[in-house]
């Protein structure tokens, strides 16, 4: 019988979203008629814009032509969107970023999944707790971590704990390591740094070699001037930093499925013999090894949200998302409970009431107001005692969810 990869049975659970799926499947089992209303995952509800539409029609109809077919694009990415996100998403905001710094892909969970393939066997990984669990569960799976403990953690992992005194921003740990993961806007707590916060780490990484894995997903909710949008637009990063985007939160796509991750030409690893290796190169390496570029008509229509039309319908629809967060912050607020993120981020954290914890507060939220979050527990050992809630829903059903919290568990 062929033997399995052993790391996968250290992992803790099922994944968390298709957990949390099964937990409503089996409530819904019950009790059919139950009008639930899902906070869980962070999934986009609005249509895509209508600019974006009409190019990936218009790109359809090329691939339809005898003309206009295409097969294979470049692994990379089109040159159209590589240099569009250049221009818009960095040179705009004075970040030096070039288009062959820029590889597209078909979404930033697999792209910070995969990152960790470029790297030691034995990479010391820095990860932050709570933290979105494709990091983790990643090295996991390769094997850079060991069994899981009594208290719900990995040996061999440094954990990077964030908690209400932190307002649950990583600092660097007092050790070196080899990969550090960090994500601003945060997922899942909706906490964002300052420039001064992240030169602390680009600092750190500078001294220590490491490389910070940073993830942007959630930028475009950033309402506070001050808050930068990129780890690069801190003086240094370009030599310790790669960047992950998506086009799912801001234009749309979780289905549609288009993202990039930027890595700089200066960046730099060690190889075994000790020699200097461009760490671009290796990634390129592994991205035309692994991956056939994504569709031609996905990225016609990601470059389509870059045109003036295409920017305002997508700044609609973040605007639309950030009221809803704001209903849910003040929702929860009213009833005494303590609440993070929903400001610059689309996630809403808040403690849980009465001491619960968090996956006793999920049952709660479910049998008597029938809507689903997702437990902070699930997030981390940190995340216990605290429960998270997406404001990507219909507006209607963020104000039903938040009215029979009010009444249902108040
Ligand atoms: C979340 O709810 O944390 C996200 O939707 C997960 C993801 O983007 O993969």
């Amino acid at each position: 019988m062929a033997r399995i990869n052993d790391n996968y049975l250290k992992l803790a659970a099922g994944y968390l979203f298709p957990e949390i799926g099964r937990r409503v499947g089996a409530y819904k089992e019950a009790h059919p008629d139950a009008d639930i209303i899902r906070l869980g995952i962070g999934d986009v509800v609005l249509p895509l814009p209508e600019a974006v539409c009409e190019a990936m029609h218009t790109a359809v109809d090329e691939l339809g032509s005898v003309g206009g077919f295409r097969g294979y694009g470049p692994e990379q990415g089109y040159d159209f969107l590589r240099t569009a996100i250049a221009e818009h998403d960095y040179g705009s905001r004075g970040v030096e970023v070039s288009p062959d710094e820029i590889f597209v892909s078909d979404g930033s969970k697999c792209d910070s999944a995969n990152i960790q393939e470029i790297f030691a066997a034995d990479a010391v990984v820095a990860i932050p707790d709570p933290v979105y669990p494709v990091y983790l569960d990643t090295n996991v799976m390769a094997g850079r971590t060991g069994e899981l403990g009594d208290d719900g953690r990995y040996g061999g992992v440094v954990y990077l704990p964030c908690t209400d005194s932190t307002d649950f921003i990583a600092v660097p740990p007092d050790r070196p390591v080899d990969l550090a993961y960090l994500c601003f806007p945060n997922n899942p707590t909706g906490s964002t740094a300052t420039v001064e916060m992240l030169a602390k780490w680009v600092e750190y990484a500078r001294e220590t070699g490491a490389i910070l894995l940073f993830d942007a997903a959630y930028e475009a909710y950033i309402t506070d001037d001050t808050i930068p949008h990129s780890i690069f637009e801190v003086p240094g990063a370009r030599e310790v930093a790669i960047e992950f985007r998506s086009f799912s939160k801001n234009v749309g796509f979780t289905g549609t499925r288009c993202a990039y991750t930027v890595v700089p030409e200066q960046l730099r690893g060690k190889a075994g013999d000790g020699s200097d290796v461009d760490i671009r190169s290796l990634w390129n390496r592994r991205h035309t090894t692994k991956f056939n570029g994504a569709s031609y008509v996905v990225q016609a229509g990601a470059a389509a949200a870059y045109t003036e039309r295409g920017r305002a319908e997508v700044r609609e629809r973040i605007d639309y998302y950030l009221d809803n967060a704001r209903i849910i912050r003040e929702g929860l607020d009213g009833i005494g409970l303590k609440v993070w993120g929903g400001i610059n981020a689309p996630y809403v954290w808040s403690q849980t009431p009465d001491g619960l914890g968090s996956w006793e507060f999920f049952d709660r939220l479910l049998e008597r107001a029938q809507v689903v979050g997702t437990p902070g527990s699930g997030f981390g050992s940190c995340g216990e005692g605290y429960f998270r809630l997406s404001a990507f829903g219909k507006r209607e059903q963020i104000e039903e969810a938040v009215a029979r919290i009010r009444t249902k568990l108040s």
